[in-house]
Order: C-alpha cells, then structure tokens, then sequence
C-alpha cells in the first residue's frame, strides 16, 4: 500500500515538473505591442488581418500600431531611424529582408538574434533556404518575413488596350514601338509617381538592360557602376522617362495606378502591391478589371524582395514582440495576410486555394523563374546606399546625364561597401 503511495506521488511530482515550462509559456501576455510599419490607409487591411488574429491570441496586449503613411517606407524609414539612434525603438518593425536589414540594422548591432524562435516554430525548413539566407548571418536569423513581393511587372487594363489597339509590350522596343501612337492618342504610355516610384522603374529598366548575370555582378561588386553596360542602362531609362507623365513628383503610386484604371495611362510598372490594390481596394477581378505581364525584357526573371519584422534591442515589451512573430511565422497568419496583400506567402507549405489568380500566377513564377535581388527594396543594397541612390535619381531626373549618374553610383557604392 506504501509502495502504490510512493509511487503515486511520484507520477504527481514527474506530472508536475513536465507541465511547469509549459504553464510558464502558457502564461497570458499583458501591457502593450507597438508594431511599427508603412502599410497605412490602402495598405492597412492585410495588416489588420494578422493584428486581429495576434488580438484573439492575446486579447490582454494592447496593439499600438505604428503607421508612417509613405510608400517603400520613404518617410517610415527616417522616423524609424531616429528612433532607434534615439534609444526608443518600438517593439517590432518592418524591414526588407537583404541589404536593409543585414547592411544596415544588424550591422550596427541594433538586432536580436531569432535563431531560437526560428528552431522553436520548425522555421528552418518552412522558408526558401535562399530566403532565409537573407535574413541571416553566421551569426544569427534576424527577422520573420511575412511575404514575397515581385518588382518587375507591367500592369494593365486590357479593355482599354483593344480600344487603343495595342498589346501590352514583352520588350522595351515594342514599347517605343506602341508609345507616340498612345501618346497621339493623348494617353501616358507609362504612368509614374513620385521619386521611389522612378527607383522602382529604374530596377526593372536596368535589369532588362543588363540581364540578371550582370545584375547580379553590380551587386556583388563584380561589374563596376562606371561600365558602359551600366551607362548603357541609364540611357535606356532616361528614354523610357520620356514616356510618362510630368506631374510624376507629386502622385503617390496609387494615384499613378489610378491613371492605368482610369485610362489616363495605358501601363505602368509598379511592385504587385498595385495588384492588392487594385483587387483589394478597387475590388477589381484580376485578368480582367486588370492585367499583367513581366515588365519589358525581364520575362523569366522574378525581382524579388520580401517585407520582415524583426525585433530590436531595447524593444519595450519583448516577449508580446516574439508572440507577434509567431503570428507572421504561421501558417495562419501568412494564408490570411498575403492575398489581401498581393504578395505570396514566405512559407513553403502556403494554401494556394486561398490566393487568386494573380497571385498563383505569381507563385508559379516564383517557382520557376531566375530569382534577383530588387534594389529599391532592400534586397540589394544598404540604406548607406538607398539614401544616395535617392539623391542620384533626383539629378538624374533633371538632367538625364547617363554618365553623371554611372560616375555618381560608383562612388556611392564605394561608401556603401558594395
Ligand atoms: C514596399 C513594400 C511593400 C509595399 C510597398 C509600397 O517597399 O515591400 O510591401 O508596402 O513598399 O508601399
């Protein structure tokens, strides 16, 4: 009878002390998130999409979410800046996996290490090893990335094109073939928004001009900027510059997307963001409210970037953060943000029924096309170089100086380490 004690007790004890970690990890989460992003006004709903699920798993936090309106993050990026050199950083922030992140961020030792997070949720196989290759260092893995976005895609409504009785061109010769007949037509062959949006043509125009051996050379160091391919790229981009409309500078790139839906303009290039847009927003069917095709000599090639969050040192609440990333680690979280958002889901196991057909035309391309690194999001290059880049293309766009522009990056990049 002792013994049948004894032995009882001992289960209790063993039952006890297995269930202590859990119990800790079970405990419910209080005080406050501050997620800190640019996905404001158009671009709020996928967002929301993971606040609300992060919401019912911790209904105790408060979520303050932090939004600097501004696409690409041009205004986001500056105030986020401040606050970390500052000392207040907020609890979690979004940032491009690549150059901005790595280059920048972890460089300067603002980071902390996920590497644990990653083990612990079975992430280390669920991401592209590419991706995650991105994310990391042989140090650490510093950020959950939430999607994959393409740069280079031409966007289109095909009932306005067979009114204009043009296709949508697979090369920029077709393009400059097409453009003074649009042009004569009083319609902007190419609509184009304010100056980020003229850094995220230019990457699409500068890998077709290139080729994506040599866009990945620029990058790596291999190819200097002051090579006559490179010139050769900018002289290509100013005549395409010659195609699009003159208030550019003052039109956000919904308002430059709204210039294709509106039949102000027949394309325009812009990240499949436009496409959240346009079926999000504009409710629009994608194939028929709008079209799409890569952007001109880049078909086959997928510019990639993709958005992340991390969490920074000093963060207030760090372990709410770490909660919050599980959710844009999920399985869950990534199905329900990303067809709201245009982007395809980071994870390999995504559930494509829940996408639309641009987006699983997306997928299929992602997963067969040769995959580059976009510049003006993040992937290419630091925030050392982005933030000369800007002052590049800004001179650029007065004086169309293709040499100029060559000389001026190849400094820049010397700056930036590249
Ligand atoms: C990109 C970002 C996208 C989208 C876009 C427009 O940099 O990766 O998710 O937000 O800017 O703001």
């Amino acid at each position: 009878m002792k013994k049948t004690f004894a032995k009882i007790l001992i289960v209790m004890i063993a039952t006890l002390l297995l269930a202590a970690p859990q119990a800790v990890q079970a405990k419910e989460l209080t005080g406050e998130l501050e997620i800190f992003s640019w996905w404001a006004g158009d671009e709020g709903p996928a967002l929301q999409a993971l606040i609300d699920i992060y919401k019912k798993q911790n209904p105790k936090v408060k979520v303050i979410n932090g939004t600097v309106t501004g696409g690409s993050g041009v205004n986001a990026k500056a105030v986020l800046k401040t606050r970390m050199l500052g000392g207040e950083p907020p609890d979690s922030f979004q940032v491009h996996a690549g150059q901005e992140l790595i280059g920048t961020w972890v460089k300067a030792d603002r980071m902390e290490d996920l590497t644990p997070l990653f083990k612990e949720e079975g992430w280390m196989d669920v991401f592209p090893e590419g991706l995650v290759k991105l994310i990391g260092t042989d140090k650490g893995i510093w950020s959950v990335p939430v999607n994959v976005h393409r740069s280079n895609v031409l966007w289109y409504v095909p009932a306005n094109l067979k009114k204009w009785g043009v296709k949508a061109p697979k090369t920029w010769d077709e393009f400059f073939a097409i453009a003074p007949k649009l042009k004569a037509a009083g319609v902007t062959p190419l609509a184009l928004a304010q100056n980020w949006t003229a850094n995220h043509l230019w990457e699409s125009v500068a890998l077709a001009s290139l080729g994506p051996d040599k866009w990945d050379a620029l990058w790596a160091g291999k190819l200097p900027f002051t090579s006559p391919e490179v010139v050769k790229a900018w002289e290509l981009f100013g005549k395409v510059l010659e195609y699009t409309n003159s208030d550019a500078s003052s039109l956000s790139w919904q308002q430059a997307t709204d210039m294709v839906l509106d039949g102000r303009a027949a394309f325009n290039i812009m990240g499949d963001w436009a496409a959240g847009y346009m079926f999000t927003t504009k409710k629009l069917v994608p194939g028929k409210g709008f079209g799409w095709m890569a952007s001109p000599d880049t078909g086959g090639e997928f510019l990639f970037l993709a958005d992340s969050f991390g969490l920074p040192k000093g963060a207030p609440h760090p372990d709410n953060a770490k909660a919050w990333l599980k959710v844009l680690g999920s399985k869950e979280g990534s199905d329900a943000f990303n067809p709201i958002k245009g982007s395809i889901s980071a994870r390999k196991d995504s559930d494509l029924s829940k996408y639309n057909d641009y987006l699983k035309s997306a997928a299929k391309d992602f997963g067969k096309d040769r995959v580059v690194g976009s510049l003006a999001h993040g992937v290419a290059a630091n925030e050392t170089f982005m933030g000369g880049f800007a002052s590049v293309m800004e001179m650029f766009l007065k004086t169309k100086n293709a040499k100029a522009a060559s000389m001026a990056c190849a400094q820049l990049a010397k700056k930036a380490g590249i």
